[in-house]
């Protein structure tokens, strides 16, 4: 096979390529998917995990603040979810002595944007 054969032949399978994807997405109607969106912040992945370890030692049962707010999984959460938002996001008064990092703050802040998911 010469050069010029090669050439000609790589340009017919490129054609052929592209012909047939788009032939394809025009034949099923399937819409071109969007990026997939980053994982939703939820209280398993993340906003559990960060309660327990910035919260817990004052609110979990059985320790000192827990008369104020007994932290105790999602429900515990979502039941005081207006105050939590307003202590830890708006007035940062909670956690006491401690803060969160940036990161955690923004991971909290989408959970609740994102609708405050289990
Ligand atoms: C070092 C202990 C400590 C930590 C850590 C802590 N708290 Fe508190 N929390 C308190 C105390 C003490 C109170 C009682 C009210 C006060 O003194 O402001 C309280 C009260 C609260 C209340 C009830 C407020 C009211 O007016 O009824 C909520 C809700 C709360 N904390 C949420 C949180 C959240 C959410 C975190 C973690 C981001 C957190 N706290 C971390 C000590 C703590």
């Amino acid at each position: 096979m010469s050069n010029k054969q090669r050439i000609y032949m790589a340009i017919g399978l490129c054609y052929l390529f592209f012909a047939a994807c788009s032939k394809n997405q025009a034949d099923t109607g399937t819409p071109v998917e969007p990026p997939t969106p980053s994982t939703k912040v939820t209280y398993t992945n993340t906003v559990g995990a960060l309660l327990d370890t910035k919260c817990g030692f004052c609110h979990a049962p059985g320790k000192a603040q827990a008369s104020f707010w007994t932290f105790n999984g999602y429900s515990s959460v979502i039941d005081r979810a207006d105050q939590i938002h307003e202590l830890v996001l708006v007035t940062k008064v909670m956690p006491k002595s401690g803060s969160l990092s940036a990161t955690e703050l923004k991971s909290l802040q989408d959970w609740y944007d994102q609708g405050k998911l289990q």
